[in-house]
């Protein structure tokens, strides 16, 4: 399975970029300071991209700007609305000095699907490629070369239009900000404690589970207090049948004693590119791979007679994270920890960061 640019964009002539460079931009020390533990979310470089799209004139003033504030009229339809999408991809530093990101045609194409659901234009792969490399060309210095360091990119896409009728926008912004990230999880690779969330649903059949977009996180936030007043880090969500959709930021797989991987199918959750790529590297290693249904009851059961041997999560912010416990309001079940999470999870990021043979082509350079 080799990673190739959607057909249709063959013919797209590139974005003229108009490019103001941020005449306040960080100094290289007071950026090296920022690079040493940026966190996650914090830190942001000098510039942004945007482009304007409207029903009349399409895509249009490709431009990269220094990082600031947005103005926004207070009747735009993203503030009352939430007509807004975004991805989440992150750009590695190689040994040679090289900027490469992993899989970006994904990132675009589900851009593009989460677009269909929110009424929202299609951006082409092709300009989604261009903004990350524009990015990277003024910002390049700020990807981060220390172990497990990335720059975070956020691509996103919302309704400006100044119109409080409930309609498609007719005016909409697309962005790009980058963000050096550190480790998701402040503890690092330790395993994570889930709350289930009994009480809340984050998506239902028909609605906006699959799509990226702002109001699937609002609805996660409540649960996600939850979760931290039992002492947990991440939610697991439910569907209206009981079987396990994901965590509010990341998919969700079990590992069976034959070494089977199992993940939830389902078309309210959000078709992880990390997952993707790990069944795939799951499947070149010979283990079976099954995209099923998984009930609470297969997870509680399998886990208490051993069928089930490992747990884990996955999404492009965390990367790989063992779950150690599932937590709900009438029991604590610990989560047996195994090896393949670790193994998948090392195998992926020297891929990621050029330690290890690219056999899928799924890199791509965007500074050169
Ligand atoms: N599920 C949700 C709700 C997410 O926010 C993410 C993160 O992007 C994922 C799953 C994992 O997706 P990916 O691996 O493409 O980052
Ligand atoms: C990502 O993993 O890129 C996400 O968007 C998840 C988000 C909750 C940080």
């Amino acid at each position: 399975m080799t990673d190739t640019l959607a057909q249709t964009d063959d013919a797209l002539a590139p974005l003229d970029f108009a490019v103001t460079r941020n005449l306040a931009a960080k100094s290289p020390s007071e950026r090296a300071q920022l690079l040493e533990n940026p966190g996650f979310g914090t830190v942001f470089t000098d510039h942004m991209v945007d482009v304007c799209w409207s029903v009349k004139g399409g895509w249009h003033r490709p431009r990269v700007q220094p990082y600031g504030p947005i103005s926004l009229d207070p009747a735009a339809a993203v503030l009352h609305y939430g007509q807004e999408i975004f991805e989440g991809i992150k750009a590695y530093r190689h040994a040679d000095g090289g900027v490469y990101t992993f899989r970006p045609e994904q990132n675009a194409q589900r851009l593009q699907r989460s677009a269909r659901r929110l009424a929202l234009p299609e951006l082409p792969t092709e300009y989604f490629l261009q903004s990350l490399r524009e990015l990277i060309a003024v910002d390049g210095d700020w990807v981060p070369s220390g172990e497990d360091q990335t720059l975070y990119l956020r691509p996103f896409m919302f309704a400006k239009e100044a119109f409080l009728g409930v309609r498609p926008a007719q005016k909409v912004a697309y962005y790009l900000i980058a963000s050096p990230a550190g480790s998701y999880f402040k503890g690092g690779i330790q395993p994570v404690k889930i709350w289930l969330s009994e009480r809340y649903q984050r998506a239902a059949k028909g609605g906006t589970g699959a799509a990226k977009t702002g109001g699937n996180y609002a609805a996660s936030l409540l649960p996600q207090a939850e979760a931290y007043e039992n002492g947990c880090d991440q939610v697991v969500f439910l569907d209206a049948d009981g079987n396990i959709e994901e965590l509010g930021g990341m998919n969700i797989l079990f590992v069976m004693k034959d070494g089977t991987i199992v993940t939830p199918a389902s078309e309210t959750i959000l078709d992880g590119i990390t997952r993707n790529s790990l069944l795939q590297l799951a499947r070149d290693r010979g283990l079976a791979v099954e995209q099923r249904p998984v009930s609470l009851s297969e997870w509680r059961e399998g886990v208490a007679s051993g069928d089930i041997t490992e747990v884990f999560a996955c999404g492009t912010a965390a990367v790989i994270t063992p779950i150690g416990a599932l937590k709900a309001a009438g029991f604590e079940d610990a989560q047996p920890i195994g090896e393949l999470a670790l193994s998948l999870r090392e195998e992926l990021t020297d891929i990621q960061y050029g330690r290890r043979e690219d056999k899928h082509g799924w890199l791509h350079r965007l500074d050169a």
